[in-house]
């Protein structure tokens, strides 16, 4: 391989490769459940290094390394348990973990975290959130998600329901959107919108926009309705964060009452804004979507690490 194969933004991916990456997810499948054995990445070691808890971007990660016959070695709380601790810095703790590793994992709580450690690494850096910025590889899941849900992507109407200001998520995903033919509703209080910056991007694509704070029309029309926690840990202060609890809760009611199929996504974890009635719904994919996160990243080690030409 020539250069190396970041995964820091949703924006450098072209639509031929991500769905070059999501057939290579879907032909993993048997891998992934550990019903076939797989030696892909053998003898390669991916690092963890998460500054910020996650269950499933990492463990969905480590999964996917073992389950392609990798090895693991693992950062869960950098800020506590290694030389973080002590002041090293990022780039730093970069360069030493490259040493170590094939391939890196990383979560932190700044914006452009992935991009920093991308230039000093001489090994691939794969952003697994980087502040309220960018969280690719979860876009690209849910892109799988839908896709194997729904059959397709083109042609859907996706309503992202919540704190899209907090949220890394929305960015990737809507930046990811932006490269099929779909109609976007954004529904969120008017102080949690996503950045004009994200909006005015995508629409430069294409991608058709709608943005309004009321659930109950996108309920009626959307083929995708993907809602998002509230994120209590980045509000500035407990009051404002009181303003807007609970401002979206999708119950059992509210999904049987347009009688269609609708896809109900989660990025998880979720707390109170979906009721846990919403669970039994055949098209609540939330647990199928955080499978999908194994069957992506396996895709995504093998493609960064060039063990794998995507069609
Ligand atoms: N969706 C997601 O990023 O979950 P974790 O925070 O558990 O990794």
């Amino acid at each position: 391989m020539g250069s190396i194969r970041h995964v820091v933004s949703m924006k450098t991916f072209s639509r031929k490769e991500i769905d070059g990456i999501l057939d290579l997810g879907d032909s993993l499948e048997a891998a992934a459940w550990g019903e076939k054995e797989s030696h892909l990445l053998a003898g390669k070691v991916l690092a963890t290094l998460f500054y910020e808890p996650s269950t499933r971007t990492r463990l969905s990660f480590e999964s996917a390394m073992l389950r392609l016959g990798g090895q693991v070695i693992s950062v869960a709380d950098a800020k506590r348990t290694s030389s973080v601790w002590k002041g090293e810095t990022l780039a730093d703790t970069i360069r030493t973990i490259a040493n170590y590793s094939d391939v890196i994992v990383l979560r932190h709580p700044q914006n452009g975290a992935a991009a920093l450690a991308a230039e000093v690494s001489s090994v691939p850096i794969l952003n697994g959130g980087d502040g309220a910025n960018e969280h690719p590889t979860q876009a690209l899941l849910d892109l799988l998600t839908i896709r194997r849900e729904r059959g397709r992507i083109d042609g859907l109407t996706v309503a992202l329901v919540g704190d899209h200001k907090h949220s890394r998520v929305t960015n990737s995903l809507a930046f990811a959107l932006a490269n099929y033919d779909v109609k976007l509703i954004l529904v969120n209080p008017p102080s949690l919108a996503v950045s004009r910056e994200t909006v005015e991007y995508v629409q430069g694509k294409g991608l058709s926009v709608e943005e309004t704070s009321d659930l109950g029309g996108p309920m009626k029309r959307a083929d995708v309705v993907y809602i998002f926690r509230i994120q209590k840990e980045r509000f500035a202060s407990p009051e404002e964060y009181e303003k807007v609890k609970g401002a979206y809760r999708i119950d059992r009611t509210m999904v049987d009452a347009g009688g269609r199929d609708i896809t109900i996504m989660h990025p998880m974890p979720h707390v109170d804004e979906l009721s846990p009635d919403v669970d039994t719904y055949p098209g609540a994919c939330y647990f199928r979507q955080s499978f999908n996160g194994v069957l992506l990243r396996m895709a995504l080690l093998a493609w960064v690490l060039d063990k794998v030409e995507l069609d």
